[in-house]
Formats: structure tokens, C-alpha cells, sequence
């Protein structure tokens, strides 16, 4: 199968095309990673994934959806991500970091920041709209982290552009009414943290966005518009993207359509065709098939939940058992 054979791009080589969707703990303290996240991630390596992209992971204390999710906003923090980093590499996956700032949807931030001061829902606080000096500094925030997640040892870095946070918010109309460049261009605030980040990306780093290809809520945008961020993109420096939807608000059941095994998967493929750049697909994908399938239409295939029952999928499907662990040998 496809799917267990290697993959490489710029200096990343992967044995395999799985890759570890990013997915929130909500089990940090001040942002630290410990010992739950060291287990964790260790535990997906050990069972054969071949890359890892570690849950979002924020520029600052006030970007967590709450307050145990994870920081890298200060320089102390960077010893307990490379704990996991080597850790993860000694168990034979490669490793990303989704670095990230949820904008409104911070729910523990006192007044949460945005594009503009529109709420997600009425559970949810009034953001205050960023200023044009403060969002260059929120830039050079994305900057930072990204200079620490390399401190800490990863080999490529994820940006996050989707499901509504802030990069996201920046690219959506329905969120973004300013009058500033940041609104005059909705790809803007995204290029320019991809340009800020790939200041700090070594030679040979391949650097991803996820995004929202489309938005499910009522007057989101289209798929045209995700194919208008992603060549955006794609021309400020990243070298793949995570295809993803939704994530902006309630979704509109004739916009979102069936939710079932693949459902996104046309999404990457009309990425990757009109934008011609790589792409990760992702999306209920727990059957072996249709995980192969997707590869028709993307280059790399990402998993969830289903990585949440059974950290060992990887070694469980490939019949050619090359992704068991010696020790566990025994057990296939
Ligand atoms: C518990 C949980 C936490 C998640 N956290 C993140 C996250 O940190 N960043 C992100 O981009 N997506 C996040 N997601 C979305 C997943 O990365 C993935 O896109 C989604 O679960 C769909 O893939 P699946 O059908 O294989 O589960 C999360 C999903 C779950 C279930």
C-alpha cells in the first residue's frame, strides 16, 4: 500500500505517510508540556506513525483556547518540548509543532484579541479588535515560537490557519471588517507570519499552513476563496498544507453537507490540483481503504481520533508488519 511507503519533502523523510493529526490535550500547566504529553506523543511514535504534528501550541499566554493548553511563548519552555521531540525522534517519527493563537476562541483570556471585535456565539466574550502595530507584534510572535520549536529540536513546523482561530479569523470576511492592509488583503496577516516563521526555518525545513478550505457557517466562504489563501500561501513560502474546513462558528447543515469517511478529501485534491503544491488530507479516515483512497487525491494522509483508540494503527495495518517494534514483535 501507498500509504506505508516512505515520503519526502525538502530535508524531511518520513518511512511512512501517516501523519499524527494535531489534537489538544487540554492537560498542560502555564503551557509547560509534562509528563501526560511525553506519553502521548512517545506512545504514537512507538506504534509507527511516521510523523508527528504536536497539538496547537501557543505564541502567548492570551492565544490558548484555555489555560491548560500549550505555550511557546517563553524560552523556558523549550527544554520540555525537546524532551518529547528527542524522545519521539529515538522511537523513529519525525515531529511537527502546530504553533497557533486562538484569537476569540480563547475562552480563558480575560478579553480575548481578534481581527475585529465580533463574537464567535453569545457564549463567548466581545474580542477587541488588534491594532495595526499590534498586529505586527503578534507577527513577530509567531516568529518567536517558531524560533523555539526549532530550538526544540522539530523538523518542520505547522502553522495554524484553520478552524477559526486567529489566522483564520484574519482570512474570513465574516470576521474580518477592518479598514487597515490586514483587512484590504484577508490573506495578509497569514503571509505574513509565514514570512516571519520562514525567517526562522533552517535550509531544507519544510514549512506547512493548515487551513479552512471552506467555512460551514452561513455566510462563510467558499472552496474558491481557500483555493485564493492557499496559492496566497503558497507564494509567501509554505512548502505543503494540512487541508482542512469549518471551525468558524455553527455549521450550516446544507453547507457542511454528510460528515463521513473522506468527506474532506476533495478539498486537498482541489488544493493540490489548482495550487499545485502538496497536501495533507485528513478526515475520518480510519479505514486502512480509505486512508490508501485519499492518497489519490493528496500526498499524505492525517488521523485523528482514531490515533485516540488505537495509538498502534500504523503497526495494526501494514501487513508487512515493518512498523512493529522490536519489542513488541511477539505480539503480531
Ligand atoms: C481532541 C481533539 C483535539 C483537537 N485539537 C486540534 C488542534 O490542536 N489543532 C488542529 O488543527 N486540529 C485539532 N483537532 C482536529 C484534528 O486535528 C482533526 O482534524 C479532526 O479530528 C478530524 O480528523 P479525524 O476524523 O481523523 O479525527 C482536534 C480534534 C480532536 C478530536
Amino acid at each position: 500500500m501507498k500509504i506505508f511507503e516512505p515520503y519526502k519533502i525538502k530535508n524531511l523523510e518520513l518511512k511512512n505517510k501517516v501523519v499524527m493529526a494535531p489534537m489538544c490535550q487540554y492537560s498542560a500547566t502555564d503551557g509547560y508540556p509534562n509528563d501526560w504529553h511525553h506519553v502521548h506523543y512517545t506512545t504514537r511514535a512507538v506504534g509507527g506513525v511516521g510523523f508527528i504534528v504536536i497539538e496547537m501550541t501557543n505564541v502567548e499566554p492570551d492565544g490558548r483556547i484555555t489555560d491548560n493548553c500549550l505555550g511557546l511563548w517563553e524560552d523556558g519552555q523549550i527544554e520540555a518540548f525537546k524532551g518529547i521531540v528527542d524522545s519521539v525522534h529515538a522511537h523513529g517519527a519525525k515531529v511537527s509543532i502546530q504553533i497557533a493563537h486562538a484569537g476569540r476562541k480563547a475562552t480563558d483570556a480575560e478579553t480575548p484579541v481578534s481581527a475585529s471585535d465580533i463574537r464567535y456565539s453569545d457564549k463567548y466574550k466581545t474580542p477587541r479588535a488588534l491594532s495595526t502595530k499590534e498586529v505586527y507584534e503578534m507577527i513577530e510572535k509567531f516568529g518567536q515560537s517558531a524560533r523555539r520549536a526549532i530550538e526544540a529540536g522539530v523538523d518542520s513546523i505547522e502553522i495554524h490557519g484553520a478552524h477559526g482561530y486567529l489566522i483564520h479569523q484574519f482570512s474570513s470576511k465574516r470576521t474580518n471588517n477592518r479598514t487597515d492592509e490586514f483587512g484590504e488583503d484577508l490573506s495578509l496577516f497569514g503571509r505574513k507570519v509565514i514570512e516571519r516563521v520562514k525567517e526562522e526555518i533552517p535550509e531544507g525545513m519544510p514549512l506547512a499552513i493548515r487551513m479552512s478550505a471552506k467555512e460551514y457557517a452561513t455566510d462563510g466562504y467558499d472552496l474558491s476563496h481557500g483555493v485564493y489563501l492557499a496559492e496566497q500561501f503558497k507564494n509567501a513560502g509554505v512548502d505543503f498544507i494540512h487541508v482542512s474546513a469549518g471551525g468558524e462558528g455553527q455549521p450550516d447543515k446544507a453547507r457542511l453537507g454528510t460528515v463521513e469517511p473522506g468527506y474532506m478529501v476533495p478539498f486537498a485534491k482541489e488544493i493540490r490540483e489548482k495550487v499545485d503544491i502538496p497536501v495533507i488530507a485528513v478526515g475520518i479516515l480510519d479505514d486502512v481503504k480509505d486512508a490508501e483512497a485519499a492518497l489519490e487525491s493528496a500526498d499524505l494522509v492525517a488521523l485523528g481520533r482514531v490515533l485516540l483508540r488505537d495509538p498502534y494503527w500504523v503497526a495494526n495495518h501494514d501487513d508487512k508488519h515493518r512498523f512493529v517494534t522490536k519489542q513488541y514483535e511477539r505480539g503480531y
